[in-house]
């Protein structure tokens, strides 16, 4: 008993100086710990006799929970304390201004891309992406495109291995081959993306994005291929007529093939799309060929369909009276501040957000 006295006390004194949260540990590990005070008292009690044990046992717990309950009620006011200290550290100044803050812009090709795939959806096209490195056999070979055809040349195309069997796509045609081959007919796609060619000029960036479209199904003509790009057009340059004209062109992956213009004008210096005199050149376009159905294992007696491709840059410019191709990727942040796109504003054609 008397030594269970001394504990108390020798508990009593070293308590009174308790004054963190370390403290409290530290007594904690002393009297309870695996060497405690307390805890050794306990490991005696086997060697009691049992009228003695059973008395000593009954103070021993009367003691531990006492002093354990002395413990808790510091470790409150403790905390109690701690709070009280940081909310009078921590007073908010309602009177300082805010701080200043940047809002981001989106860029006028996302913008465009955003705007023709909803334009697209609208009519059952679904968005479909490839990679950027693409195999020489997908980005030509399938595409019908002879061994010698002059875009196959160095010039053109950015290879990456001598042996010339990887590239940076030179176009997003060869996302055609891709869905085509790993899907069943029908086909109805549109696949934005970036695209490679080692060129540049005011209008011409080694990097640009097209945008190209794939419908195949049974008994689609070119009376559909007119129809969507007619849609397209009047959507996204928001324009009640326009103005557009088929050319025969030559394209390896389309027979026939066409480059469609459409008409323009230029009044008080700022161009009028859809009307006018004067045509400008937009995409390419044609019936899919029976070698590039038969390349993905589509049968081309029971399937056929069009395609086409056109550059999204180019059609970012014209819409947004942006006339340098460079200043797209140069990331000047106040060219982006003026010409780029507040992410909350929603354009009036772009219905898949408003609608
Ligand atoms: N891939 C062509 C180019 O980069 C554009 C194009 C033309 C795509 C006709 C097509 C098409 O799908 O049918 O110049």
């Amino acid at each position: 008993m008397d030594e269970l006295k001394k504990i108390q006390s020798n508990f009593e004194e070293k308590f009174q100086n308790v004054k963190s949260k370390d403290d409290l540990q530290n007594i904690k590990t002393e009297f309870f710990g695996k060497n405690g005070q307390i805890t050794l008292q306990f490991k005696t009690l086997g060697s009691l006799q049992p009228e003695k044990r059973k008395e000593f046992a009954s103070n021993l717990n009367k003691i531990k929970g006492d002093l354990n309950d002395k413990i808790e009620l510091k470790n409150s006011e403790i905390e109690n304390i701690e709070i009280n200290k940081k909310l009078k550290n921590e007073n908010i100044d309602v009177t300082l201004p805010i701080r200043p803050y940047h809002q981001g812009k989106i860029h006028p090709v996302s913008q465009v891309i955003d705007e023709i795939s909803s334009i697209f959806s609208e009519i059952g096209f679904s968005v479909a992406e490839g990679p950027d490195v693409e195999s020489e056999y997908n980005n030509f070979t399938a595409l019908n495109t002879p061994e010698d055809h002059p875009a196959r040349d160095m010039h053109d195309t950015f290879y990456l291995e001598k042996n010339k069997k990887l590239l940076l796509r030179t176009h997003t045609s060869p996302v055609q081959i891709r869905s085509m081959i790993n899907g069943k007919p029908p086909f109805k796609i549109i696949v934005p993306g970036r695209t490679y060619r080692c060129d540049s000029d005011q209008t011409h960036a080694p990097m640009f994005h097209q945008l190209e479209g794939l419908h195949i199904d049974k008994n689609i003509t070119m009376g559909h291929l007119k129809g969507c790009l007619d849609y397209f057009i009047k959507e996204f340059f928001e324009v009640k007529n326009v103005k557009m004209r088929f050319r025969p062109s030559h394209f390896p992956f389309t027979e026939p093939s066409a480059e469609v213009d459409i008409g323009y004008k230029i009044e008080n210096e700022k161009i009028i799309i859809g009307e006018g005199n004067k045509w400008l050149e937009i995409l390419g376009c044609g019936m899919v060929h029976p070698n590039v159905l038969k390349n993905v294992k589509v049968d081309p007696r029971k399937y056929q369909g069009f395609a086409f491709g056109m550059g999204i840059d180019r059609l970012a410019m014209l819409k947004y009276g942006i006339n340098d191709l460079r200043a797209f990727f140069e990331t000047d942040y106040r060219w982006l501040n003026h010409f780029g796109f507040d992410p909350l504003d929603v354009p009036t054609n772009y219905r898949g957000l408003s609608k």
